[in-house]
């Protein structure tokens, strides 16, 4: 059985893939919106320790589970739990969050083409006035767009790992970084850029609260797309002879230093804008900083390059953007299709046939409630606010189950599956590991340290945004 398994084809190749898969709509603008508005430089070094001690012992524990089993999550967990029907429950979980995060994802993607293509036709104008976004998520050319990218999405996959995901990676990511680094080149050299550059860099540790804290290890595992299940699923299409923990290593460090350079292309872009802003009082989200503020930074562009350079430039930020959400977008949708594949002896064409018919249904009923339906714009309330379904999607899948997911998976690999057995697989491919720092570090942490802070996240979360209630204050 798993002889036939789909695998990558490069260690290069699976690299990209989970790079691809990691760097995303979090790391471009999540990461500079949060970095802006909690504390600049304290909030990138509290991200960046994040990342080493909690994220990467887990992104690591994803990938073994994964090779070891050789399976999608479900078939992971029950593999290797010996048929256990509570970790088959955990493995679960880790196919319905991808399901619903791929769901609300889509939606942003969706977006996010239409604003590319508004940029691309000369359009800057329209994009950067105030009632554009009311406008283009209650349009109709949404639905057309929604098309256009499941079909992208699907004819990725339809070639599989190695033909389809593995070669998108190696063409898109490449392109992304070019992209990204002439944008940052070119918004450095506008007036006021260092003012964005010094308050991005340094620290104001007085804006370090637990609810940022909070918010810093949600990011990060947002970022390295931890608890969705992927790694799991990446990590059963890499062959026993890969360094695990190496190439673990540089996903993140592609990720992180993905997400530090995309603050030096918004926070600066922003300054030179207006350098009086305040970017702590920056709105909550990325969504009204990437759908609204910076059409109208390009569209001021206009008095020193040109409309049309002015056009371009706005189309190659949402060409950029768009890219990483394609190789997310992608990442996520693998895990129902691999289970779907292993669990069901779908072929891959029934998979994503299936996986395409629910998703595509949920997805446009989110579309709907952004405000074209009322019963799914105000859907319900809680924590004080009302809530629309793509509200309540995203704090339950990406808030509140992202960490209960990371909490599963470190109690599954210190207390069920067991750290030798952990420290086996990693072996492979890095016969020395066990003697590393690192392994004894993953190991430990992996037991005590990580679940608890994890855990104290978990309740903090629910918490706060399910019953308004605030621990720390
Ligand atoms: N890591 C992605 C990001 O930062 C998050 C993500 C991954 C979302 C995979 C969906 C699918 O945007």
């Amino acid at each position: 059985m798993s002889a036939q398994r789909e695998h990558f084809g490069s260690r290069m190749g699976f690299i990209l893939a989970a790079a691809g898969s990691a760097v995303g709509i979090g790391n471009l603008v999540g990461f500079p919106v949060n970095a802006a508005k909690n504390g600049g430089g304290a909030f990138l070094l509290m991200y960046a320790i994040f990342v080493v001690v909690i994220c990467l012992p887990v992104m690591i524990a994803e990938m073994a589970v994964g090779r070891k089993a050789a399976k999608n999550p479900v078939g992971a967990y029950s593999l290797l739990s010996e048929n256990d029907s509570k970790w088959r429950l955990a493995g679960l979980l880790s196919i319905i969050t991808p399901f619903m995060i791929a769901v609300f994802y889509t939606v942003l993607t969706v977006w996010i083409f239409v604003y590319l293509v508004l940029a691309v036709t000369g359009n800057l104008d329209y994009i950067a006035s105030a009632d554009s976004f009311g406008e283009v998520i209650s349009s109709p050319y949404l639905f057309l767009s929604m098309i256009v990218v499941a079909a992208l999405v699907r004819f990725i996959l339809v070639s599989g790992v190695k033909d389809g995901i593995e070669r998108t990676a190696k063409i898109m990511m490449p392109a992304l970084f070019v992209m990204l680094i002439l944008l940052v080149i070119f918004v450095l050299t506008l007036d006021n850029a260092m003012a964005g550059v010094q308050f991005y860099l340094i620290p104001d540790l007085d804006k370090i609260t637990p609810k940022v804290v909070s918010n810093a290890l949600s990011q990060a595992f947002f970022s390295l797309s931890l608890g969705m299940g992927i790694l799991i699923t990446y990590g059963s299409y890499i062959s026993k002879d890969e360094n695990i923990a190496g190439s673990a290593k540089l996903v993140a460090i592609t990720d992180t230093s993905v997400a530090f350079i995309a603050g030096l292309m918004v926070l600066p872009a922003i300054f030179s804008f207006n350098p009086n802003v305040n970017p702590s009082e920056l709105s909550d989200s990325g969504v009204s900083l990437i759908f609204s503020y910076l059409p109208k930074i390009f569209l001021a562009l206009e008095s020193s390059i040109g409309y049309f350079f002015a056009s371009a430039l706005a189309s190659v930020f949402f060409l950029l953007v768009f890219f990483a959400a394609i190789t997310s977008l992608v990442s996520i949708v693998e895990v129902p299709v691999s289970y779907l594949m292993d669990e069901k002896k779908h072929t891959r064409k029934k998979a994503l046939n299936t996986m395409f018919l629910w998703a595509g249904l949920c997805a446009l009923l989110t579309i709907l409630s952004a405000g074209m339906v009322d019963f799914l714009t105000l859907l319900t309330s809680y924590g004080g606010k009302s809530k629309s379904l793509f509200d309540l999607i995203t704090d339950m899948f990406y808030d509140t189950i992202l960490p209960l997911n990371g909490l599963l998976i470190c109690l599954f690999v210190s207390y069920r599956w067991k750290s030798q057995n952990l420290n086996e697989e990693l072996s492979k491919g890095n016969p020395n590991f066990s003697k590393t720092f690192l392994a004894k570090y993953t190991n430990f942490a992996l037991a005590t340290i990580i679940p608890i802070v994890v855990a104290v996240i978990f309740i903090d979360t629910v918490a706060r945004t399910y019953f308004g209630y605030n621990f720390f204050g």
